[in-house]
């Protein structure tokens, strides 16, 4: 059979690892495409001296290769959102499947992209864009197409799981740990991406559009990253039977989706509590499935080649499929159009339980108005403890409630904030069972 000739555009960590399992593996992958799948041109800015490109047609111009006749799928490795955005249209106008591992690309531009695609009829394949080796897109958007899907739950930034780690394993700083995952080509080219939840909620709001079949819609993620998670509150939290991870969540409710992503608190049984180091995974609850886990490498070279390769794969299988007979973008037949039946929910309206932090002064009758304010609010708590003084005259005490609304916990916050037995913020941290009843 002809083969499938790809045009590769960026040859950094991910290009770089493509390059080479496509080029190492090229006869096992010739034989389960059913063809061969040749790299017929690579378009870089500077040299990868991993990967050996003679023989190879090279060019600086990415937009070569998005009009070059003689390529078949275009494979965007260039990252970010404005030249991927252009390239991937260019490539799709002129005819191209694409395969890209860009997240943020997907998340904030892909209903323009799959709309431009679906118009052409050609594919366009992201399973490098959440969680890098997890085949998570495919197993939701495929192998889980018969269940009604309740929630997701996933650590999908492995930068930030590699910093959560090191610091609780090693006791090391914030910012020697990013160093490390900066230098193993793990973080995002701006690492804010990846410690403020940027990057996780590129990925989740590219998840919960599969899971229930609604437009992607990143701006309504609700974002908050790990950069003011302290040793402190690792500390409480191991001592009440918690592990702090840094999680995307989005849920089913009567009332819309829930989107969001966020340090958490889970029970240290959870296998997401013992999810170490670079490694993503990610449950997701289906109706007739019940809990299912999927585990990995989330970020690297060919962990990321070997989803990129995959859809390359799929590209390979399907090129000569009628469009209409191909499986989704989002897995739903509509691409991602909003019926409006389920808004993705304002942070206020989410339900969840709580850690909270305060410091107060050692008086009678403090801990008796916090409980008041909390009880005001109709909020229950589950536990407290009350540490002995460690910083003069303020006492540590750390709550745990039980699930309650954002929005009276909120307030609840700014009551117990005004109170002048109280000293500085609140740290409020949000507690998920992960259970498979919620
Ligand atoms: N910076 C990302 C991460 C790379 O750390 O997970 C993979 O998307």
């Amino acid at each position: 059979m002809k083969p499938v000739r790809v045009g590769i555009c960026g040859l950094g960590t991910v290009g770089g690892g493509t390059f080479n399992v496509l080029t190492r593996n090229a006869d096992e992958i010739a034989r389960r495409a059913g063809r061969p799948i040749v790299i017929e041109q690579v378009a870089h800015r500077s040299l990868n001296p991993e990967c050996d490109l003679t023989g190879i047609k090279t060019t600086t111009d990415v937009f070569e290769v998005a009009r070059n006749p003689d390529i078949d799928v275009l494979v965007e490795l260039v990252g970010g959102y404005e030249l991927a955005r252009e390239l991937v249209l260019t490539a799709i106008a002129n005819g191209k499947h694409v395969v890209t591992a860009n997240k943020a690309l997907i998340a904030v531009h892909g209903n323009e992209i799959f709309h431009a695609a679906h118009e052409q009829g050609v594919i366009v394949a992201f399973e490098g864009a959440v969680a890098g080796g997890v085949p998570v897109v495919k197993s939701l958007r495929e192998g889980l197409g018969a269940n009604r899907i309740e929630w997701v739950a996933g650590i999908i930034n492995g930068t930030g799981n590699y910093i959560l780690t090191h610091m609780r394993s090693e006791g090391r700083a914030f910012e020697d740990v990013l160093a490390e995952a900066q230098a193993l080509g793990y973080a995002e080219a701006d690492p804010t991406f990846d410690v403020e939840g940027i990057d996780a909620a590129h990925k989740l709001t590219i998840l919960a559009s599969i899971a229930y079949g609604v437009p992607l819609q990143f701006e309504k993620a609700y974002t908050e990253g790990i950069s003011r998670v302290t040793f402190d509150d690792v500390e409480q939290a191991d001592n009440l039977g918690y592990t702090i991870k840094h999680l995307g969540i989005s849920k089913r409710t009567d009332a819309g989706l829930e989107l969001r992503v966020h340090p958490t608190l889970i029970p240290k049984e959870r296998l997401l509590a013992n999810v170490h180091g670079v490694k993503n995974a990610i449950a997701i609850m289906g109706d007739a499935v019940g809990p299912t886990l999927y585990y990995g490498a989330g970020a690297g070279a060919e962990p990321t080649a070997s989803a990129v390769v995959a859809d390359l794969l799929d590209v390979a299988r399907d090129i000569a499929t009628d469009h209409h007979y191909r499986v989704p973008y989002l897995a739903f037949i509509g691409i991602g159009d909003d019926d409006g039946s389920m808004p993705i929910l304002p942070m206020e309206d989410i339900v969840t339980a709580y850690y909270l932090r305060l410091l107060a002064v050692d008086r009678p009758g403090v801990l008796a108005r916090v409980a008041t304010i909390l009880a005001e609010q109709g909020i229950s708590i589950e536990a407290l403890v009350q540490k002995e003084a460690t910083e003069g005259e303020l006492v540590p005490i750390i709550l745990l409630t039980h699930r309650t609304r954002e929005k009276n916990m909120n307030e609840a916050i700014r009551h117990i904030e005004s109170m002048a037995d109280i000293a500085g913020p609140v740290t409020r941290i949000r507690v998920e069972s992960l259970d498979e009843q919620e």
